[in-house]
């Protein structure tokens, strides 16, 4: 089971160009589960954390930016924030931005809910 992480191209992300792509604590959309699109976490050089973050705000669906400065992701629709792990800060959202297991298998990121 999973869905294999896709690039805004729609090719499968490999792991290996994906680590020496990004810094770590880096946070970086790829298309996630049902295509949702999802934020991948840096978590070392040599590894991304084991979550996924759904970049869809709880409140009424935007995407949610990241924002490397505050370090926290800030929803443009109206003001949401969550902390860095996407849990809910400010409202109106309801509730914390939802994860997903992720996993890597063959070079690639696997997201399971
Ligand atoms: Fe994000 Fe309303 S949709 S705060």
């Amino acid at each position: 089971g999973g869905t294999v992480a896709k690039n805004e191209l729609g090719n499968d992300v490999s792991v290996g160009q994906f680590l020496e792509s990004h810094n770590v604590g880096d946070r970086t959309l790829v298309q996630g589960l049902k295509g949702d699109p999802t934020y991948i976490v840096v978590e070392s050089k040599e590894a991304i954390a084991d979550y996924g973050i759904n970049a869809i705000c709880t409140h009424l669906g935007c995407v949610v930016p990241w924002n490397v400065a505050e370090n926290k992701f800030k929803c443009p629709c109206h003001g949401s924030q969550y902390d860095a792990t996407g849990k809910v800060v400010r409202g109106p959202a309801p509730k914390s931005l939802a994860l997903a297991h992720a996993a890597v298998n063959d070079d690639k990121i696997v997201l399971t809910p």
